[in-house]
């Protein structure tokens, strides 16, 4: 194996509500602890104390009169707090970094489906992360229907302010998405995520895993 193999990976997991990126990660994690490969798991927005308090006020129905501005601002400043606590002296020990979503989540959600320009979004996160980006994009592209459905097991009460969005909302984070995986698809890993879950896992374990880890 030669030394970038080696090197510890800041991997994000992208997609809309309901796609089933946690079992990804779970499934990653899996294979990290088996190969001893140290890591550490994160969540957006939240993953550190000060993250959690504002992931509450963003995804609290009650807070429904937040401005988008403020929206893009609370999400970027829980993100600053996370790559300067935890992700940055993480991967500066060696630890891989697997993060449920990053910078793409607010390009998709607050760029594309808020409609705020992708230029201003680019500068704030830079500002706010030091500029640091994934190695590696996990996204799980599943159609809006399908990933309502799967979200329809929890009770309406259950829905955080984001995903009680009405579905053109959510089809056009979708979009974004994939716009971004377009854009740069070295970065990006696009998996299917209406094929039944074994059949994604198999892929992603042979796209990624097999392919650029080599285990
Ligand atoms: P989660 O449910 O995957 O933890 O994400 C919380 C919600 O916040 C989800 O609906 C996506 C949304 N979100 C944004 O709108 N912008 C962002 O930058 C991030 C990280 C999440």
């Amino acid at each position: 194996m030669n030394d970038s193999r080696l090197r510890a990976k800041f991997i994000s997991f992208e997609g809309i509500d309901g796609c089933g990126k946690s079992t990804l990660m779970d499934r990653l994690a899996g294979w990290l602890t088996e190969a001893s490969i140290p890591y550490i798991r994160v969540r957006e927005p939240g993953g550190t104390p000060i993250g959690e308090k504002i992931r509450q006020i963003l995804l609290d129905p009650a807070s429904s009169e937040m401005t988008g501005r403020a929206e893009v601002l609370l999400y970027s400043a829980s993100r600053a707090q996370l790559t300067w606590q935890v992700i940055s002296p993480a991967m500066a020990k060696g630890a891989w970094v697997l993060a449920d979503r990053f910078v793409d989540a607010t390009f998709a959600y607050q760029g594309f489906a808020r409609g705020f320009d992708l230029e201003h979004l680019a500068m704030i996160q830079h500002w706010a992360t030091g500029g640091l980006m994934p190695d590696k994009t996990v996204l799980l592209d599943c159609d809006v229907d399908l990933a309502a459905s799967r979200l329809s097991g929890r009770d309406g009460a259950a829905r955080d302010r984001i995903e009680r969005e009405e579905s053109a909302f959510h089809r056009k984070v979708r979009e974004g998405y994939l716009a971004l995986a377009r854009k740069e698809p070295s970065r990006f890993l696009l998996l299917d995520g209406s094929m039944p879950l074994e059949e994604v896992v198999e892929d992603f374990r042979k796209r990624f895993w097999l392919a650029e880890i080599g285990r």
